[in-house]
């Protein structure tokens, strides 16, 4: 076995965390972890790679909104409530510090030549933009605000934001029809999950801090593993 040390200030780093109105991000993602998307727009560079092979040969499909830096959010929400008011604004825009976008895991999409629209741009289920929603999990993305899961996410159905999850807990979140927020705490309290799928097993254990600044991860010789915060209490081990 070997043991990974894990500090307290990690929690709130990685593909998995929970960010939501009841979970700021204390702090962005720095520019240096970015990658642009073309234009203005920038993601975290695993979630950029991705996106990029889950993007070619759709030219149909742009990119309207990756990285939003704290201001940026803040200046997006402020704008919304003056233009839109209260009711709108809180459905649509996440406070400042709430937003995936700080983390630079969330994409907003849209079909090309839609009329433009930064808060909620058209991404239909036809066409171009419906393979790119079904063939998204395979690439570790999914749809973060589903329909039906509004009283969970605390957002309304938004078809194009694209939040990046990593792989396979995309596809198991789709397979189960969880919200990242069900994921996290099936993971949490569930005990260990295996996974199968094409021949592969992979073993996720969700391991709680507990409290505690610091804590180890046991990770057996020889398996391929990721580790990510879930921003809440403790971290989520992947064996691949
Ligand atoms: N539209 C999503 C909720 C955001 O502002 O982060
Ligand atoms: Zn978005």
């Amino acid at each position: 076995m070997r043991r990974i040390f894990l500090e307290k200030k990690e929690i709130h780093k990685g593909s998995l965390v929970l960010v939501n109105r009841n979970h700021a991000l204390p702090r962005q993602i720095g520019e240096g972890q970015l990658r642009s998307l073309g234009g203005s727009v920038s993601m975290e560079k695993a979630a950029a790679a991705q996106l990029g092979r889950l993007l070619e040969r759709k030219r149909e499909i742009v990119c309207v909104s990756g990285f939003r830096s704290r201001k940026e959010q803040e200046e997006l929400y402020l704008r919304s409530l003056e233009e839109h008011g209260e009711v709108f604004t809180n459905k649509y825009v996440a406070e400042p510090g709430h937003s995936e976008h700080e983390s630079g895991l969330a994409v907003d999409l849209a079909q090309r030549g839609a009329p433009p629209d930064l808060i909620r741009p058209s991404f239909p289920d036809s066409g171009v933009c419906r393979s790119f929603r079904k063939k998204a999990p395979w690439f570790g993305f999914i749809q973060r605000y589903e329909e039906g899961k509004e009283a969970i996410t605390g957002i309304a159905c938004e078809p194009w934001h694209f939040r990046y999850v990593g792989f396979p807990h995309s596809l198991i979140m789709q397979k189960k029809g969880l919200a990242l927020e069900e994921y996290l705490d099936l993971l949490k309290t569930g005990g260990e999950l295996i996974w199968k799928y094409a021949g592969r097993r992979f073993q996720i254990r969700y391991v709680d801090l507990g409290g505690k600044t610091s804590i180890f991860a046991e990770i057996p010789e020889r398996r391929a593993w990721r580790i990510s915060g879930d921003n809440r209490s403790g971290f989520i081990v992947t064996l691949f």
